[in-house]
Parts: structure tokens; C-alpha cells; sequence
């Protein structure tokens, strides 16, 4: 499998390379060709036609019910239809009975797999491995395309910084390098070959900053400078874009009091004008519509216009274009060359996926393919890496042998393993960690569970405490159902719900070591919990495999490698809170905690640093964060050079050592301080990562090559560039560890 994807990879990186340049050479021909074949298809075209293939509509119900709109040309795209006997009907009617056969473009939320279900994609960042998620994507596409889906709404790339927001589970976390890569990895995966039938295109979303929502609530305000925008949240889609992402969606959110679904600036000047853009752009589900609400328009017709002139290509059901765009090209509002660029755009896509030549799907083939032994083995895998180890007093790895008591709402659930986001993921395949642990220690395991379910509230856990005097061992999976997270499940009070905690504490009290294993959308704030176990495991909603993924995990098979994608706090009132902030004109210096503040404290006895009184200024655990059943050592950092013009490349070489008893593998990460700007800059910034495996008592030595360019930033003149000036180096396991070392760019 990987050796397959390697070569459709390495063809599509040097098509890519080349369409960068503007040559995409395929099975469909060269650019030239492509352009001169949607040419000549638009020339035929009436207005009402290319208005037609503007329209998304969701055509999950009756085929019939689209029938006469599909035959006359009033839809260019459906979603949230995946029955291949009737996308081919579907598209019959499009390629067969109407004027110009021109075929549906099939789109569907293929977030983190398909019918096998990866780990949501915080998990899927937590791995640090973007080879493993690029696989992981092709896996999806391989099984989503088989049924008659050739487009997917991924990868979501909202950097996310505030826990309270429920779609912090579908992006890649924080930070925007490590986004950026998880970027590329998806839209390679998903697109492959772009001719190839198993390339379903990428849509990168939520264009552009929708995880800054105020207050962490979805849809709320963002209030993104141009500079933010740039330096932070704008990266990631520029990197997707260069990946040769086919298609954009545009977010929900109004940033600085404008809609991006009427957001000219980063649609048409950013994103086609500064990153040259062939793609087409999507709105989000009636994001058109919702501009009326925001009161940014007046009706339907007026936020048609405004979307359409700021560069929006499709409507994902507003119908708006289909309602008002013949007479706003009338009355002059709407040039038809504004139409024609949108209808290209759509048919460049679908001319280069090859749906022309290749509509229909093999229906028996296509249902073959769905949870191939392959597929499962890559969901275990990525399941396994993305698994971050967070506490271990040495209870783990367990021994074979052990009696077990398996407790907690999350130990079976098999539906909500899946995570948020898995429309085609089917509960009846998911192997849960209780039914994974007793086919591998039959007779081994008991299970009470404690609770029904996460938000259950239960006064007393008699029945679970005798079953843990039984035991050897327990084994607690907590967590929360994939319902609490993802769109729209934003939460103000981010503990373990319900009585979980009182849980753990009863079953701390039984004295027999305590194994907890969270199972989440988001970091959840487990500070007051860790007293009461003796290791924790955090698993951001494994998928389909979840439960032999932990089961080796918890009995050492494999030795855990997830990093945090994001910071977890002590509590919610620290949020927002992230690795990468600003250092601020008073710095946090350890000032004194609420705890030894004398009475009749003077007002300024306390110190005046950035920080809070009861919590201070530390999340529980930083970015990047995450433990080993070994150790790992950082020699002190080498630089090949101590001072660097601006198109150098850094040479950073460190020896990492596996200091511990087993084999393991470590995320190293290199972060980087530019000291002085001409704006403040972040304390720290990660520019590369490398996953080290290496064996117990293994050293080696790595050099880490950074182009001096990628410390480039928008600074006060609005310019991209490297200001010279005095510059930090950390290599480290994560993102508060490491000595630095000063090196100077001139
Ligand atoms: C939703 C989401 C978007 C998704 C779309 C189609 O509202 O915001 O991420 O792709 O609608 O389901």
C-alpha cells in the first residue's frame, strides 16, 4: 500500500511541481489542453446552464426528486448522496438527458476516512506523521471514490486555540506549521493522481480564520488583523493551495465585521490574485444565506451578488445563485464574465478529475473495497501513533496475565469512538478497547462500566469498587460521546462530564492502580483527575480501530509517540491560551499564587506580571507535549554557522539519545524566536519536526535543514520578509523543554 501510494504520490508531486509552474500535465491532457476543452464546453453554454453548474444542492433523498433539475442543467454538484446505484442514476440523467452531458461533481464530509474511520483529525495531527496521515487520506478516497464520491469537504485547516470551541476536533490544533503539513498530507492523499479514478478533490476549509471565534462559541465574530491573518491563519491554505488543492470553502464566521462569503479580499486578492488559485471556491452550507442574518445584505439577491463578486464560485444550497444570477447579469450588477470565470473554474476541476471520461462507478467493485484488511491496518496504525501518553507513574505497559477490570462510558462505545465528522462511519465495525481486550485475554477481563454514558451523574460506584478489589488492574476509559464536539458544540466547562471524576476517586480509593485512557474532541481539563490514576492515555476519538490500537498500547506492543496538537489547560478560564502567544511587556516571572497572598496585601506586593492569581501563567500540558515507555535525551544544539544572510539555510544538527529500557519513538521539534521585529513576534514559533525511532540505548545525530526564509514574516510595512536581528534556536520534545542557542540573520 504505501509502496503504491510512493509512486502515485511521486507523479503527482512532479505533476504538481509542474502545474505550480502552470504545466499539470495528466492522463487528461496539459493545461493547454484542459483549458482549451473547458473553453470550447463553456462557448456552448447557455447563461441558465452556467448558473446551473454553480448550484450544490444535498440530494439525499429520492432520486427522482432531482430529476427534471439535473436534466435541464440547474445543478453542477450534489452532496449527502453516497448510494453508488444512485449517484449513477444521478449521473445518467446529467451525462445522458441533458443538453450538454455534463457530470455531477459528487462532494461529501470525508473528514477522517470513510467507511473505515481514522482518529478525528486532532488525533490525526497528534501523530507528528505526515506520511502516515497522507496514507490515511488515500485510504479514504480509495474507498469513497469507489462508491461515485469525487470530492471531499477536507482537510478543515482552522487553526484552533480556545478548547471551548467544539470544531477544535476537526482541524490540526494550533499551530500553523505543523497545519500547514497536515495540509499538504491530506490533499496529496485525498487528490493522488488527479486523473486517476480514486483522486476525489480536496476542499480546504473554512476559508479564512472561523477557529478564532470569539468566546470559542461557533459561528461567533473573529476580529483578525491583516497581519494575523497572515503571519498565522492564512499559511496553512497557502501551503494546501500549493499542494494543488482543487477547491476552497469559505467559513461562516464574519472577520472584522465582513462575511467571508463576501470577502473579496482573501477570496479574490489573496487567493487568486497573490497565490494564482485555479481552483474554484465553495460556499459553506447556505453561508450565502446566513449573510443576510450577519445584516450584510438585504435578501437573497443582494448576498448573491456580494458572494459572487468577491469571487465565490459555487452555492452550497442559499440557491441563490440559481434564483438571481440570470437577473442580476441583466440589470448589469453581474458581469457574465464574472460567470464565465466561476463556470471554468467548476469545469477545470471536473475536466481534470476525469469525470468526463469516467462518471459511473462500479457498484460491486466499489463496495468491495470498503474496510479492506489494508484500511483497518492503516486505521490502527494512525490510531496508535496519535495516542499521547500524558502520565505514568510505571503501572504501564501493562503485563500479560493481569486481571482486569475494564470500567467507564467510553470502554464500549463504539458509536462514539468514531468521532464527529464520520457520516459513513458504521458503529457495527468498530472494534471498541473492551471488546479488543477481551478477545485478548479471554476470561482476563470484567467489565462494569460505572456509567452509562459520559454525562450520566451517579451517586456511589459500590458495584465498580468491588469488581476493582477483584482486579489486578483498572482500566478506566472516560472521555466524552462524539456528539459533544464538532460543529456547533462549543462547551463552557471543559471537565470530564457527568460523575466521571467521582468515578476515578472511588476507584482510587480501592487502592489497585488505575489506568485512565480519555477519549475526546478536545483537550479536556483533567487536572483535578490526575491524583487519582497512576497513567494517563489521551485519544482524541480513535475511529473504527481505536480499541486495538489503545490495547496495545496499554500492554506495550507498541510504545506510544502522539505529541499534543494543543495546549491543554488547567482550566477553562485560562483559555485562550497557546505556545506560540507574544512575550508581552511583563512577562510572567513566577509571581505569587492566590494561595500565599497574605491579608491586607498590599497592591503592589504581588508583582505585575501577565498571569493569573489562582492559576498562573502554565497549561497542564504545553504543545507538543507527550511521555514515552522510554527516555529520551537532547545533546545541546549545533548551528553550522552563527550569523546567516537571508537566503541561507540554517544547518541544525543535535544527537538524540533513547535513554531508556525499550525502543521508542520521539517527535523532535525545532522552535524558533526572532527577538526583535518591527512587531512583536511570538516567543517561539515550531519551523520543523522529525519522528526519531530509535532503539533502547541508540544515539544518532541529525541535521535539520531550515531555510533561513521560512523565519520570513509580515511585519509592520505589510511586507513578507526575514528582518535581520538576533534569532533563538530550541530542539526539544516539546514546546517548553530545550536550552536555546543565539544565531543572528544580517
Ligand atoms: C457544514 C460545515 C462544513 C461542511 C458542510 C457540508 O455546515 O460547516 O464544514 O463541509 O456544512 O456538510
Amino acid at each position: 500500500m504505501k509502496y503504491l501510494l510512493r509512486i502515485s504520490l511521486l507523479s503527482f508531486v512532479l505533476m504538481l511541481g509542474a502545474a505550480c509552474s502552470g504545466d499539470r500535465p495528466s492522463t487528461v491532457g496539459t493545461d493547454a489542453q484542459v483549458e482549451a476543452r473547458v473553453n470550447k464546453l463553456l462557448s456552448k453554454m447557455t447563461l441558465s446552464e452556467k448558473i446551473g453548474q454553480m448550484n450544490q444542492i444535498s440530494a439525499g433523498g429520492a432520486v427522482t426528486d432531482y430529476a427534471e433539475a439535473v436534466r435541464s442543467g440547474q445543478v453542477g454538484s450534489i452532496l449527502n448522496e453516497v448510494d453508488p446505484v444512485k449517484l449513477n442514476a444521478l449521473q445518467r440523467m446529467a451525462v445522458e438527458e441533458s443538453r450538454l452531458g455534463i457530470p455531477l461533481l459528487v462532494g461529501r464530509d470525508v473528514i477522517h476516512g470513510f467507511h473505515t474511520v481514522f482518529p478525528i483529525p486532532l488525533g490525526l495531527a497528534a501523530t507528528f506523521d505526515p506520511a502516515l496521515v497522507e496514507e490515511g487520506a488515500r485510504v479514504a478516497a480509495v474507498e469513497a471514490t469507489a462508491l461515485g464520491v469525487r470530492w471531499t469537504f477536507s482537510p478543515m485547516l482552522d487553526i484552533a486555540r480556545d478548547p471551548r470551541w467544539g470544531r477544535i476536533a476537526e482541524g490540526n490544533g494550533e499551530d500553523p506549521y505543523l497545519d500547514a503539513r497536515m495540509a499538504e498530507a491530506m490533499v496529496y492523499g485525498y487528490q493522488g493522481r488527479q486523473a486517476d479514478s480514486t483522486s476525489m478533490a480536496a476542499c480546504v476549509k473554512h476559508f479564512v480564520g472561523y477557529g478564532a471565534a470569539e468566546g470559542g462559541r461557533d459561528y461567533n465574530s473573529t476580529y483578525l488583523t491583516e497581519r494575523q491573518l497572515r503571519n498565522v491563519y492564512l499559511p496553512p491554505f497557502e501551503a494546501a493551495v500549493k499542494a494543488g488543492a482543487m477547491t476552497l470553502m469559505t467559513s461562516f464566521n464574519d472577520n472584522d465585521g465582513v462575511p467571508s462569503t463576501g470577502n473579496s479580499f482573501v477570496v479574490k486578492d489573496v487567493l487568486r490574485g497573490e497565490w494564482g488559485f485555479d481552483g474554484f471556491v465553495v460556499t459553506d452550507w447556505n453561508s450565502m444565506g446566513e449573510m443576510i442574518n450577519h445584516g450584510f445584505g438585504v435578501d437573497r439577491k443582494d448576498v448573491a451578488e456580494k458572494a459572487v463578486n468577491a469571487g465565490v464560485d459555487m452555492d452550497m444550497m442559499t440557491y441563490g445563485f440559481l434564483s438571481h444570477l440570470e437577473e442580476l447579469v441583466r440589470s448589469g450588477a453581474v458581469k457574465e464574465k464574472t460567470i464565465d470565470n466561476a463556470v471554468r473554474n467548476i469545469l477545470r476541476v471536473k475536466v481534470l478529475l476525469g469525470l468526463f471520461e469516467n462518471p459511473y462507478v462500479d457498484v460491486a467493485a466499489g463496495k468491495a473495497v470498503q474496510y479492506a484488511p489494508e484500511h483497518l491496518e492503516a486505521a490502527r496504525k494512525t490510531a496508535e501513533e496519535s495516542a499521547i501518553l500524558l502520565k505514568n507513574n510505571g503501572v504501564l505497559p501493562l503485563k500479560e496475565g493481569v486481571r482486569i477490570l475494564v470500567t467507564g462510558p467510553m470502554a464500549d462505545a463504539p458509536y462514539d469512538q468514531l468521532g464527529t465528522w464520520s457520516f459513513d462511519g458504521e458503529k457495527s465495525h468498530t472494534i471498541t478497547p473492551l471488546k479488543a481486550l477481551e478477545a485478548r485475554f479471554p476470561g482476563k477481563v470484567d467489565y462494569v462500566p460505572g456509567l452509562r454514558y459520559s454525562r450520566e451523574k451517579r451517586n456511589g460506584f459500590a458495584d465498580v469498587a468491588a469488581a476493582a478489589r477483584r482486579a489486578d488492574v483498572v482500566l478506566a476509559f472516560l472521555g466524552e460521546e462524539a456528539i459533544l464536539s464538532g460543529e456547533a458544540h462549543s462547551l463552557a466547562d471543559l471537565n470530564l462530564q457527568g460523575s466521571q471524576s467521582e468515578l476515578l476517586a472511588a476507584l482510587k480509593a480501592t487502592g489497585k492502580p488505575v489506568v485512565a485512557t480519555v477519549i475526546a474532541g478536545r483537550p479536556l481539563t483533567i487536572e483535578r483527575d490526575l491524583p487519582n490514576v497512576e497513567a494517563l492515555l489521551y485519544s482524541f476519538h480513535p475511529g473504527t480501530m481505536g480499541g486495538p490500537a489503545l490495547a496495545n498500547i496499554l500492554f506495550g506492543d507498541v510504545n506510544p509517540s502522539g505529541k499534543t496538537p494543543i495546549t491543554f489547560l488547567r482550566t477553562v478560564g485560562q483559555a485562550p491560551m497557546y505556545y506560540s502567544h507574544n512575550m508581552t511587556g511583563r512577562p510572567y516571572n513566577g509571581e505569587t499564587l492566590i494561595d500565599n497572598i497574605p491579608l491586607e496585601a498590599a497592591q503592589t506586593s504581588l508583582g505585575n506580571t501577565s498571569y493569573y492569581l489562582d492559576y498562573g501563567a502554565s497549561p497542564l500540558f504545553p504543545f507538543g507535549y507527550g511521555l514515552s515507555y522510554t527516555s529520551f535525551s537532547y545533546s545541546e544544539v549545533g548551528l553550522d554557522k552563527s550569523s546567516y544572510k537571508a537566503d541561507d539555510t540554517l544547518k541544525v544538527t543535535f544527537t538524540l539519545t533513547n535513554t531508556g529500557s525499550c525502543d521508542g519513538t520521539e517527535v523532535a521539534q525545532i522552535y524558533i524566536r526572532d527577538m526583535v521585529g518591527s512587531i512583536t513576534r511570538p516567543v517561539k514559533e515550531l519551523k520543523a519536526f522529525e519522528r526519531v525511532s530509535l532503539k533502547s540505548g541508540e544515539s544518532r545525530t541529525l541535521t535539520v535543514e531550515i531555510p533561513v526564509e521560512e523565519l520570513a514574516f509580515v511585519g509592520l510595512d505589510g511586507v513578507k520578509k526575514v528582518e535581520p536581528g538576533d534569532f533563538q534556536v530550541w530542539v526539544a520534545g516539546d514546546s517548553a523543554s530545550g536550552v536555546p542557542v543565539l544565531f543572528n540573520v544580517f
